[in-house]
């Protein structure tokens, strides 16, 4: 197997769940304090993966001891990379030795994880060959990779399914291509930036996501050489270069974990300044903030969320790609909406089964109905889409104590912010979920004034 090991390293991920699957809150207290938040998940997973194109290392900084990175670089080793990191969270990346590996080990590193599928275009240009195992993630709806796989057949790349996943082959260098996203999917986005900045002539991507984490991403693929270029209308134009060299940067903070913290003051009625959020990335979600009666104040270190100490107020949301609400903030903000006064509804309309969070908080007191078919709305940005789901919220309702059991990483965190707010004991169960994006989790919580036992064993 090509398994590179390297020095002893500080381990990539923190092992404050290391045995720890369940945890028991004390809740009905405020989060008082103030928590650091590092570089974002979704950027950070795939910086890493573009080192790979490079004929040099790269140095990626702010990188967050997450499960999801653990996993990348464990998969990186499999081919080969070195990676070694520093306890200040900068990560050097190597890819100068890179190899296949075997399924196998592919498999084996990527658990759960859905970044394998954006190794093929790196890979595909350094060795001729990639592999895809059956693919894992948030059980949030299907999550096909039908997009990802057109957009590769489009550069060229030869594709065969077989029992253990899909073997990709670039018989020549890939070409550029015209690809029209039926969806401004942020995956399939990364898909072609990572293939096309390699391939030869130019690429016109339609329909692209333009999450500050692309932006991000397109940055760094920038500093190493690429040309790219944003159009108007979510058109991105990509020319094509032989080589590219290693970068240097430093990750955006990660924009899903301060809005997670921002609703956990204010379903807990604290105040909690996170240091190292931004405004501008984050203006949509402020607003919404403001509107459900939430204070904030931002300055050049960060942004502090404070319940008003009156009565919260119901607000419509609808997920939506980058400018709108990102559907990865209505999880922790629908616990925050069960203690505002009337009727709020949650419009899901990224993923067809994101609501599934919402059962533990029924049963700790709240009022949610969550209407499978979606409900309409005039209010609407982009065209229904099939299967999608809206949440209606009554509140303001008490949380108790209940046993509950997470299901994915943002309702995970969902879950914990009620057992917090919620008064008396609640058992949370398989926690450790929540650690493949959220750093240091139990600490933060205990420096904010939480008071919690894991069970150990
Ligand atoms: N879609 C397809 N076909 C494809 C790809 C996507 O139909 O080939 C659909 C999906 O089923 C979904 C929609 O397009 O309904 C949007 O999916 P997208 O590709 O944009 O999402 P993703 O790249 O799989 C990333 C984040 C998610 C985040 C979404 C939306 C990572 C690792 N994941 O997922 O983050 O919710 O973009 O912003 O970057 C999380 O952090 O908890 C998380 C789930």
């Amino acid at each position: 197997m090509n398994h590179v090991s390297t020095e002893p390293a500080v381990p990539v991920v923190s092992d404050e769940f290391a045995g720890v699957d369940t945890v028991d809150f004390y809740g009905g207290k405020p989060l008082l304090g103030s928590v650091d938040v590092r570089g974002a998940k979704n950027l950070v997973t795939k910086a890493m993966v573009a080192a790979l194109l490079a004929d040099q290392p790269s140095v990626l900084g702010n990188v967050p001891r997450i499960s999801d990175v653990a996993v990348v670089r464990g998969l990186l080793e499999a081919h080969a990379v070195l990676v070694t990191d520093s306890a200040s969270g900068e990560l050097t990346l190597d890819p100068r030795g890179v190899k296949s590996a075997h399924f196998a080990e592919i498999d084996a590193h990527a658990g759960s994880s859905r970044i394998p599928i954006l190794f093929c275009g790196p890979l595909l240009h350094q060795l001729g060959e990639a592999f895809i195992p059956d693919l894992g993630g948030c059980r949030i709806g299907d999550r096909p990779i039908n997009f990802h796989l057109d957009a590769l057949r489009a550069f060229g790349a030869e594709l065969e399914k077989s029992h253990e996943g899909i073997s990709l082959r670039a018989p020549r260098r890939l070409t550029g291509a015209q690809v029209d996203l039926p969806y401004p999917s942020v995956g399939a986005t990364e898909q072609v930036l990572l293939t096309a900045v390699r391939a030869a002539g130019v690429t016109e991507l339609r329909n692209a996501a333009i999450e500050p984490e692309i932006t991000d991403l397109i940055a760094i693929l920038q500093k190493m050489g690429a040309i790219i270029s944003v159009e108007t209308d979510r058109t991105i134009l990509i020319e094509g270069v032989d080589s590219l060299s290693g970068y240097r940067h430093t990750a955006i903070f990660d924009r899903s974990e301060t809005a997670s913290w921002a609703a956990a003051a204010l379903a807990t009625r604290g105040t909690i300044f996170v240091r190292g959020a931004r405004q501008q990335e984050l203006m949509t979600f402020l607003n919404v903030y403001r509107k459900v009666g939430g204070e904030f104040t931002v300055t050049d270190d960060g942004i502090e969320f404070r319940h008003p100490g009156s009565a919260l107020q119901p607000v419509v949301i609808e997920t939506d790609v980058h400018p709108g609400f990102m559907t990865d903030w209505q999880q922790p903000m629908v616990v925050a909406l069960t203690q505002a006064e009337g009727v709020s509804i949650v419009h899901e309309t990224v993923y067809e089964n994101r609501f599934g969070f919402t059962d533990a908080l029924i049963d700790m007191g709240a009022n949610i109905t969550v209407h499978k078919e979606g409900i309409a709305s005039i209010t609407r940005r982009v065209p229904r889409r099939p299967l999608e789901q809206a949440a209606v919220i009554t509140g303001p309702t008490p949380l108790h104590g209940a046993t509950v059991r997470v299901p994915d990483l943002r309702g995970g965190f969902s879950h914990v912010i009620a057992a917090v707010a919620a008064d008396g004991q609640s058992t949370v169960e398989n926690v450790g979920i929540i650690s493949r994006g959220y750093e240091h989790l139990l600490p933060k919580l205990a420096g904010l004034g939480a008071s919690f036992e894991p069970r150990v064993g």
